[in-house]
């Protein structure tokens, strides 16, 4: 959007510009017999100065016996008047003085992003001169008060107080005193009540309205269509409540109406009014009915964001003449029919399209496949049946494709189809192809930038494959709750980047190869890069979500296949590895003491196995163990009284008739008790490591939710 607001300080700055400008300056100061600031200004400064408790230096600038408009931060007109006090980012500290209001050419002041505290003084808000306010970025408190209603017409034109700490309610008199106002822009603060809105006639050039993230309640007042110059209707994240008012329909000059996490009900039907919006978020409301066929006349739209709503019925045909459409996110909604009902051929600026969590039926349309831009496409968790078609070879920018929980066939075509795609970074198909073979064609070739891939609640029988050697980028590989036999192939440790791997509930067998404790990236404590999925992973409900393949912990989940033999002594080497699941399997021998250098464990589950053996008395040194379970085993010995494993209850321990503690039914005998040299070898206060396994808890506590949640992503 271009800024819309004309200041005089833009204006008179330009003689100020270098040498035209400073022959200027000179020459003024030649004829002129003032060559300096007022006294009178420079005080005022001086008491903004003298208010600040941190200055960051400005003192060393603003030196009293100097002329103030040769002051860092202030410019001045060619009558020596200050018109702009620019310290944005300055570390500044303390309050801002109401004597800055004295300074009667101020025409712009911007202290932004800075640490002030107090309130916003009035004197400045009601200023005569002030065009431009912006003290955004800063941690101001108290509410906006009252102008008297006497006040005259003020010139401000853009007032920017977001992200600050104010409270309270909007004064309306903002608007009778405010006939200039461009743009009022009140978002992240803690406002109450009635969201402020103009009477347009007296504030005719008011173009944008920014209160999101604030505490707003009520409805949308009515009396909107008089501005007709809004351009930007901003009011995300509040506790707006009813329908959309009628007459906001009528504000035909919006571009930009955005009102998502609200309790908004109703329907859409009026939209088709507002046909210069490009963008519409309406997301995480109450809305229900279905997108009228009006959406069509939108010809400028953008984004249309209306996930998250309670809006149903199939998708008009009209949606094919939105040509400029980006992105659409209709997730978690209760819309249904078949998507080719629309025509994607010509939205051909489609960039992302997410549908998650719906009721579409259908084929995936082949029209989706000319929309070549795109970059992620989301259709997990609806009906769609049949095979994926060949043409999304077109898809040359797809990087996130998620399929699951759909009723997809054919899973070998799928990968053969899929693997030839050189931009696929994020890959999810399970639950579909039910109880199909796991393709193990080794000339399954590509994925070459696949960095997460699932193929888990398939029900799939074979091997774990040898094409997935090839894929070198993967950074997370899911196959849990298949049907997978063999063992877990030596090739895996090739993968390099790989920290996450899950392929618990199958059928495999072996003993855990020598080879997964030469995973390169479980051993160091390198992290993946940093990049961000082309959607949110939502991991089961939504308020769970992924941002990047690198929030996953690092981890390994071999629970509940039909692995033997023993626990590697070579596990000690995997120092990176946060979750370690080796539950429900035949796993048999004693707890190998390396296991108690793993310290940046959280989960370690080695429940329902044959181990023998005592506890190995180091596990109190896992002191971010938050969960951990040894139960149903063939344990024997006391359990710690002291450290970390002492804080466990007794379901970590159950199912091993021959422990014996304070937590479980086997109480230990006076001999037994003897022998509590298991205890920490380290001399360390109990009370501390209380202290620290009670905080981990709390911390790590979440994370474990969300591994165990993780399961179900869409
Ligand atoms: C300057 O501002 C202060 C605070 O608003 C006010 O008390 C004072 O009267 C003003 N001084 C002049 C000279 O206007
Ligand atoms: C204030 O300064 C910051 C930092 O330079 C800048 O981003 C912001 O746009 C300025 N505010 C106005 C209203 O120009
Ligand atoms: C405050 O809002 C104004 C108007 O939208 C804008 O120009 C300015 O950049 C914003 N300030 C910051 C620090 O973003
Ligand atoms: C509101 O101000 C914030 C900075 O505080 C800025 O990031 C945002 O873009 C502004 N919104 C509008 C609509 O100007
Ligand atoms: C819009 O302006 C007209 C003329 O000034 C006025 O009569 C009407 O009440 C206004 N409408 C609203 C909704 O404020
Ligand atoms: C909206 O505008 C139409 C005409 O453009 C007018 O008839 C109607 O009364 C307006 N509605 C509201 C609620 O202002
Ligand atoms: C969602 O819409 C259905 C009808 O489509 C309605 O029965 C139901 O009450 C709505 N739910 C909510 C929470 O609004
Ligand atoms: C798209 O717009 C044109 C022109 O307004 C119209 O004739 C056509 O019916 C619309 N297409 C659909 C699918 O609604
Ligand atoms: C979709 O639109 C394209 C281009 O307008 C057209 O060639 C094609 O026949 C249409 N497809 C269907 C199924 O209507
Ligand atoms: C779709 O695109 C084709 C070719 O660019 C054009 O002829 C046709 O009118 C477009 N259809 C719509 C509905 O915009
Ligand atoms: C799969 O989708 C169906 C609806 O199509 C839903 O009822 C079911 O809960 C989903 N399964 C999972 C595991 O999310
Ligand atoms: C493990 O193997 C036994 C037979 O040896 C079989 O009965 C059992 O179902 C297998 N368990 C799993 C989880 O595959």
């Amino acid at each position: 959007m271009q800024p819309i607001y004309f200041s005089h300080s833009m204006y008179t700055r330009k003689f100020h510009m270098p040498s035209l400008g400073l022959a200027l300056v000179l020459l003024v100061s030649l004829v002129s017999p003032i060559s300096s600031c007022t006294e009178q200004e420079k005080r005022s400064l001086l008491q903004f100065l003298a208010g600040l408790s941190q200055d960051s230096g400005l003192t060393s600038s603003w030196r009293s016996h100097t002329n103030c408009c040769t002051w860092e931060g202030i410019t001045c007109n060619q009558d020596w008047k200050v018109t702009d006090i620019s310290l944005p980012s300055r570390g500044l500290e303390g309050s801002i003085s109401p004597f800055l209001g004295n300074l009667s050419g101020l025409s712009r002041l911007n202290l932004s992003h800075n640490s002030l505290s107090g309130g916003l003084p009035l004197e400045l808000v009601s200023s005569s001169s002030i065009i431009v306010l912006d003290v955004s970025f800063n941690r101001l408190t108290g509410g906006l008060h009252e102008l008297p209603s006497s006040t005259t017409t003020r010139p401000l034109q853009v007032l920017n107080i977001s992200s600050n700490l104010f409270t309270g309610r909007f004064p309306s008199t903002l608007w009778e005193v405010m006939k200039s106002l461009v743009i009022l822009n009140a978002s992240t603060n803690s406002f109450t009540g009635q969201i402020p809105t103009a009477n347009c006639v007296s504030t005719p050039y008011f173009a944008v309205l920014e209160l999101s993230f604030n505490q707003f309640s009520g409805n949308i007042p009515h009396g909107l269509s008089n501005c007709t110059v809004l351009k930007l209707l901003s009011a995300g994240h509040n506790n707006l409540g009813g329908t959309l008012p009628e007459d906001l329909f009528n504000v035909t000059s919006l571009e930009h109406l955005s009102l998502p996490s609200n309790w908004l009900q109703g329907s859409l039907d009026g939209i088709k009014k507002l046909t210069n919006l490009v963008i519409l978020d309406l997301g995480g409301n109450f809305l229900s009915g279905n997108i009228p066929g009006s959406i069509g006349d939108l010809r400028r739209l953008e984004e249309l964001h209306l996930g998250h709503n309670n809006m149903s019925g199939e998708l008009p045909t009209a949606l094919s003449n939105c040509t400029n459409l980006v992105t659409v996110d209709l997730k978690t909604n209760m819309f249904s029919g078949e998507l080719s009902k629309v025509n994607f051929s010509n939205l051909s600026s489609l960039k992302k399209i997410d549908l998650l969590r719906n009721h579409f039926t259908g084929n995936i349309p082949d029209s989706l496949y000319s929309c070549s831009k795109l970059t992620a496409l989301r259709l997990s968790h609806n009906n769609f049946h049949g095979q994926l078609s060949e043409r999304i070879d077109n898809l040359k920018s797809l990087s996130f494709l998620s399929l699951v929980n759909n009723s997809l066939t054919d899973i070998t075509r799928t990968i053969q189809i899929l693997g030839k795609s050189r931009s696929l970074t994020t890959l999810f198909i399970g639950l579909n192809f039910l109880h199909e073979t796991m393709p193990e064609d080794d000339n399954i070739d590509g994925f070459q930038n696949l960095k997460v891939l699932s193929i888990s609640d398939c029900s799939l029988s074979g091997k774990i494959p040898h094409w997935l050697s090839k894929l070198t980028s993967l950074e997370l590989l899911f196959l849990h709750n298949n049907q997978l036999t063999g063992t877990i192939p030596d090739w895996i440790s090739s993968l390099n980047v790989l920290f996450f791997l899950d392929v618990s509930n199958n059928k495999l067998i072996g003993e855990i190869p020598a080879a997964l404790m030469e995973m390169p990236m479980l051993k160091s404590d390198k992290t993946a890069p940093k990049v961000f999925f082309e959607l949110p992973v939502y991991a089961f409900s939504p308020s769970l979500q992924y941002l990047m393949p690198s929030a996953y912990p690092k981890a390994l989940d071999l629970s509940i296949n039909n692995f033997t033999g023993l626990i590697p002594e070579n596990i000690g080497r995997l120092k990176g590895l946060t979750f370690l699941y080796l539950g429900s399997n035949k796993l048999s021998g004693e707890i190998p003491e390396a296991i108690c250098t793993l310290t940046n464990l959280q989960v370690l589950d080695l429940s329902s196995n044959h181990l023998t053996g005592t506890i190995p008395a180091a596990l109190n040194n896992l002191h971010f163990l938050s969960n951990f379970s040894i139960s149903n085993n063939d344990l024997e010995g006391p359990i710690p009284t002291t450290g970390q494993l002492s804080t466990f209850p007794s379901s970590s321990y159950d199912g091993n008739p021959k422990l014996c503690g304070p937590m479980i039914v086997n109480r230990c005998g006076s001999t037994e008790a003897g022998s509590v040299s298991i205890v920490s070898t380290k001399e360390i206060d109990t009370e501390v490591i209380i202290a620290i396994a009670f905080g981990a808890f709390f911390i790590v506590g979440v994370m474990y939710d969300q591994i165990v949640l993780a399961r179900h992503f869409g």
